[in-house]
């Protein structure tokens, strides 16, 4: 039996883009496997706060760097993430974690370690992976199959920002959006980009599911050789 060769998405792009449900129902379809990098930054960020490292010193954070373990379960169907051995999904989505984790991730000592883990665990999908996160196009798998990048309105994004949030003010989900992606963006290390290879997709005025058949479809196409 012909078995198709791993195929490698990245799918970047700022906050409240539909990037994970689009990453994980994607890969689902597609049967390979998923990553979501923001979770590894937010797992690394946890372990900070919850060791006493001060955010504010990047000197402090790119010497602790190195210590946690910390492992994605790839399964788009159930992703999973622990932090030496502790199941973190819950304390990770955290307003206090949410705030911190842009200065944690701007280190590059942290973002050294945090690629090369991604790096591995790409490599090491048997059927393939979609990669979701800011830098996957441009840093952390610059030869992947198909690059996507994901836009959408601050307003449309804040609404479903807010939405996941159970009805969190849109106006203070909105700021606090724009204040991370602005920071994102404009750290020196592998800041938020989009590749000069990827497909842009705007999502302001599509349905999830069409965001979905959308990037399922550049997929086949890639697969196809077209
Ligand atoms: O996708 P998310 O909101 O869970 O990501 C959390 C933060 O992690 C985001 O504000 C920036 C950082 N991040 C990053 O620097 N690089 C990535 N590839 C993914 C996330």
């Amino acid at each position: 039996m012909e078995s198709a060769t791993p195929v490698i998405v990245a799918i970047d792009g700022p906050s409240g883009t539909g990037k994970s449900s689009t990453s994980k129902a994607v890969a689902a379809q597609l049967g390979l496997s998923y990553l979501d990098t923001g979770a590894q930054y937010r797992a690394i960020t946890w372990w900070m706060v919850n060791n006493g490292i001060d955010i504010d010193d990047p000197a402090a954070i790119a010497a602790a760097a190195g210590k946690p373990e910390i492992v994605s379960g790839t399964d788009p169907q159930a992703p999973t993430i622990t932090v030496d051995g502790v199941d973190v999904a819950g304390p990770i989505r955290t307003q206090e974690v949410t705030s911190k984790v842009s200065a944690v991730s701007a280190v590059p000592e942290v973002r050294a370690r945090i690629t090369e883990l991604q790096r591995s665990i790409a490599a090491s999908a048997e059927h393939g992976i979609v990669v979701e996160g800011r830098d996957i196009g441009t840093t952390v798998l610059p030869d992947a199959d198909l690059k996507i990048f994901l836009t959408a309105s601050a307003e449309a994004r804040a609404a479903r920002r807010s939405g996941e949030l159970k009805g969190a003010d849109v106006h203070s989900t909105r700021e606090a959006l724009i204040k991370r992606d602005a920071a994102d963006s404009s750290r020196k290390t592998s800041p938020l980009a989009k590749a000069d290879d990827a497909v842009e997709v705007d999502t302001t005025e599509l349905t999830l599911a069409q965001v979905i058949e959308c990037v399922v479809t550049l997929v086949e196409e890639k697969r196809a050789g077209k």
